[in-house]
């Protein structure tokens, strides 16, 4: 059902874990399933994405779709991270079952919101950028952990 790749990634997830003082950090929700995903980005001055982390309480599909997601982004000025969509990811992971793209979409709206966070800490507007609609709190993550 999942291709190798999604399982790779699952099972060895890469940028597990929390940046501090990270630039920017965002996390979101998923409404269909009420899994979590929190992304810290760590940029430089020139707008490059020197490292990032991320943490999840969900799915298998969140998990690798996060792993492949991050892969992505480290590295890009945060332009170039705008262009990782959610399509993208999937298809660097060789495809995922029609019902698990939701899943997906969690590591897309994630890095989204660390960087609308990024783009207010430091008074920037980054192009195509929107407010993130399912950002929700610090203290709801807590929480579930
Ligand atoms: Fe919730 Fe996959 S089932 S993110």
């Amino acid at each position: 059902m999942y291709s190798e790749k999604v399982m790779d990634h699952f099972q060895n997830p890469r940028n597990v874990g929390e940046i501090e003082n990270a630039s920017g950090m965002g996390t979101v929700g998923n409404a269909k399933c009420g899994d979590i995903m929190r992304i810290y980005l760590d940029i430089d001055e020139n707008h490059v994405i020197r490292d990032v982390k991320f943490k999840t309480f969900g799915c298998g599909a969140a998990v690798a779709t996060s792993s492949m997601a991050t892969e992505l982004v480290k590295g890009k000025t945060i332009e170039e991270a705008m262009q990782v969509t959610n399509k993208a990811v999937c298809e660097a992971l060789d495809g995922l079952p029609p019902v698990k793209i939701h899943c997906s979409l969690l590591a897309e709206e994630a890095i989204h919101a660390a960087l609308w966070d990024y783009a207010e800490k430091n008074n920037i507007v980054i192009e195509g950028l929107e407010k993130p609609k399912t950002d929700i709190g610090e203290e709801e993550i807590e929480e579930e952990y």
